[in-house]
């Protein structure tokens, strides 16, 4: 099966819900695509202050993020999967949403919260699960420092996941590096779809982003990547058959696995 797939990159302004989805949505309208990842937290910008911050800006799944990415969806007949504040009650989880032309088809919240996120968001309570996209082939979800747990992509592969979906706000030097061998050890295609800019709070704190997103397919070869800051949507066509894990006649990637040995 031959896909599109792609990723956006930009620098989200922070605090600017609908600046920054109308942003994503008007780009997106020029381009033909199957599946398109946004950044973690694209709608809001990354560094809240605190917990009540963040509340102010979250927003549920009926709020003007995702029924924008809904509506585009429906009208291009994709997926779309982009990070947000996702609120629930007075809680605040970091998510992604994963949406086709037929609604929402999932919800991530992220289980690995990096450094100080700790203070501002619940941690995630979504397992590892592959997704049938009802179009032939199955996604992952996986939100920026997941990247670190390799146990989150295996599982999302074992359980069937031909292309991870991987919304980011990376500040690290590794990860890009890192999906080489995820894509080699799991045979998945991974999209990386990170953002650029530097954001610093009221507190002090500060945090520059790393830019470069990228796909990668399960030969661990690079299919696309961009500059540290390059805005705009990016794709490559693929052949998911390139996902087969059976390495040779008598090596399968999956059913080799000694269980009994590992901890
Ligand atoms: C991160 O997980 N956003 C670094």
């Amino acid at each position: 099966m031959q896909l599109t797939i792609g990723f956006f990159q930009f620098k989200p302004e922070f605090g600017e819900i609908r600046k920054n989805t109308e942003f994503i949505v008007n780009t997106l309208r020029k381009h033909n695509f199957d599946i398109a990842v946004l950044p973690e937290l694209c709608s809001t910008g990354y560094l809240f202050e605190d917990k009540k911050q963040a509340l102010s800006l979250a927003e549920n799944t009926e709020g003007y993020f995702v029924q924008s990415l809904l509506k585009l969806a429906k009208e291009k007949e994709c997926l779309i999967a982009g990070g947000f504040a996702e609120k629930e009650g007075k809680k605040v989880y970091n998510s992604q949403v994963l949406v086709s032309e037929k609604g929402i088809l999932s919800i991530y919240r992220k289980a690995h919260l990096f450094y100080k996120e700790k203070e501002v968001f619940e941690a995630g309570n979504t397992p590892f699960k592959a997704i049938d996209t009802g179009k032939g082939f199955k996604v992952g979800l996986m939100i920026c420092f997941d990247w670190i747990f390799p146990e989150a992509m295996r599982s999302l592969a074992l359980d069937g996941a031909d292309i991870i979906l991987h919304s980011a706000n990376l500040v690290l030097p590794y990860c890009q590096r890192a999906m080489f061998a995820r894509s080699i050890e799991n045979r998945v295609f991974i999209i990386t779809a990170n953002r650029f800019g530097k954001e610093k709070n009221s507190k002090g704190d500060a945090v520059e982003f790393t830019g470069k997103s990228q796909i990668i397919n399960p030969n661990g070869e690079l299919l696309i990547t961009v500059g540290k800051e390059t805005t705009g949507f990016f794709s490559v066509d693929i052949d998911l058959s390139l996902t087969n894990k059976e390495l040779n006649p008598l090596n399968h990637l999956f059913k080799d696995r000694r269980k009994e040995l590992y901890l």
